[in-house]
């Protein structure tokens, strides 16, 4: 008889032993998702390298062809905030990165005031290639860019759109308005299956002209920060 509870009991220990007790008796939910974010970081590298390949192989463009370098991007992948421009001017033509000219000299500066640098965003434009004498890109060059913009955007995943300028005002809210009228607003948009909350600024380059209009600049960019911080 006590051979036998022997027995039972040396079963009994081998079974617990072979199975994890937390999962039995933890009433924790268990983490199907275990995904970890180095995995999730090299997936974004991997999509945005795709997407710069395809805007590399775009062919019969005439920005393209008077252009020096694909202006891609610049700043964190992962960042809250995404802040696109028009086009690359010739700073950026030759350096191959957006806003390193006196605008972006500017931009720099308007990020810093409010706690913010190429650490913390990410950047790029409406259309990568620059359009010959800094001219503002054709209706039908914006067209063709956009695809890749909210695809850009789609990768990103940002919570939050600064839009310097009308050219980006006009090709992401679809609209023919000013930014004077459009500024210091926030529009909560949609780009491919993407809610995000946007906000329309002046452009560096125009406040470099107009510097009287900075003061409006500055509540918008306060608006950023308060905003910020809910994310
Ligand atoms: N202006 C823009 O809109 N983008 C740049 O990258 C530089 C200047």
């Amino acid at each position: 008889m006590s051979k036998n509870i022997n027995t039972k009991l040396t079963r009994l220990i081998k079974y617990y032993s072979l199975i994890n007790h937390n999962l039995i008796f933890s009433n924790k939910s268990i983490n199907r998702y275990n995904r970890n974010q180095t995995s999730i970081k090299k997936n974004k590298t991997k999509k945005l390298e795709n997407l710069r390949e395809k805007i590399d192989k775009i062919k019969n463009c005439k920005l393209k062809e008077f252009a020096t370098n694909l202006v891609f991007s610049d700043g964190n992948p992962n960042a809250k905030i995404m802040i696109i421009g028009e086009g690359p001017g010739a700073n950026e033509d030759k350096e191959g990165f957006p806003f390193v000219g006196r605008a972006g000299q500017l931009l720099d500066k308007m990020l810093h005031a409010i706690n913010l640098s190429r650490k913390n965003v990410y950047i790029t434009n409406v259309v990568n290639y620059r359009p010959p004498e800094n001219r503002k890109p054709t209706e039908k060059e914006v067209d063709r860019y956009l695809p890749y913009l909210k695809k850009h955007i789609e990768i990103i995943g940002p919570k939050i759109i600064l839009l310097l300028g009308s050219t980006a005002m006009n090709a992401i809210l679809h609209n023919a308005d000013v930014i004077s009228k459009m500024r210091g607003k926030w529009y909560e948009i949609e780009i491919n299956n993407l809610k995000v909350n946007s906000i329309v600024s002046f452009h560096p380059a125009y406040l470099l002209r107009q510097p009287d209009q900075k003061k409006f600049s500055w509540i918008d960019l306060k608006m950023i920060r308060d905003k910020l911080k809910k994310f």
